[in-house]
């Protein structure tokens, strides 16, 4: 079936503030069916693979963590995203493939070809149009961050290097996919760095 709605990703390491902007853009939306989603999760199935994949008393391997993420991504866009994409509504996906190429690819050293072997259905069925690449460095988003209350799952326990590593993974995600992929540079005024989402978007023709 032809796709006639667009797919819009947000993407970057942890509080850098894109899922704000993910729900703001779908609220701004709404009028012409925008729905909102995020991953891992999605879908009953994927928000159930979400809890074993972020729980922090469960080891699981990089291999197992890299599949299951592609086991519910292939979940959630066949039930989710592609019938609502086929329907003419505009998908807002906190997190997708490129968080993979991150997490799995580089943090946890699959690498990205393996990634994007293992997410071959949706790299075939479900890219999305465009992806907002919210950058900002782990360690800027920390400073910010300090003082307010900070979640513990699996991956934001991690250490500064892990994140370091996912930001170097986003940026060699943006040499790849450069036509898709546009780099947003998160403002402290929540405002100003909404504007920029916006005009990416007009510059694209996407709104
Ligand atoms: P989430 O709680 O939504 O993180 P955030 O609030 O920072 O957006 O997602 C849980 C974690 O899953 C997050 O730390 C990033 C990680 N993740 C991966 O490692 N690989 C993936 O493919 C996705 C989608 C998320």
């Amino acid at each position: 079936m032809e796709r006639k709605g667009i797919f819009i990703t947000f993407e970057g390491c942890e509080g850098v503030g894109k899922s704000t902007h993910a729900k703001r853009l779908a609220a701004l939306l709404s009028e012409r069916g925008a729905i909102f989603t995020r991953e891992p999760g999605g879908t009953p199935v994927a928000e159930k693979i979400r809890e074993i994949l972020i729980s922090d008393s469960l080891d699981v391997s990089a291999e197992t963590e890299a599949e299951l993420f592609a086991v519910q991504r292939r979940e959630h866009a066949d039930n989710l995203i592609i019938p609502a994409l086929n329907a003419g509504k505009t998908v807002i996906c906190d997190r997708y493939i490129d968080s993979s190429i991150a997490y799995q690819g580089f943090a946890r050293g699959i690498g990205v070809e393996r990634v994007l072997l293992l997410n071959d259905y949706v790299v075939r069925n479900c890219m999305p149009d465009v992806t907002l690449f919210f950058d900002m460095l782990p360690a800027e988003s920390f400073r910010r961050k300090k003082g307010s209350v900070i979640e513990h799952d699996r991956f934001e326990s991690e250490k500064e290097d892990f994140h370091m590593a996912c930001y170097r993974g986003f940026c060699e995600a943006a040499r790849l996919f450069p036509e898709r992929i546009v780099r947003i540079i998160p403002d402290a005024d929540k405002d100003v760095t909404f504007e920029r989402v916006l005009v990416a978007l007009k510059q694209r023709g996407l709104i």
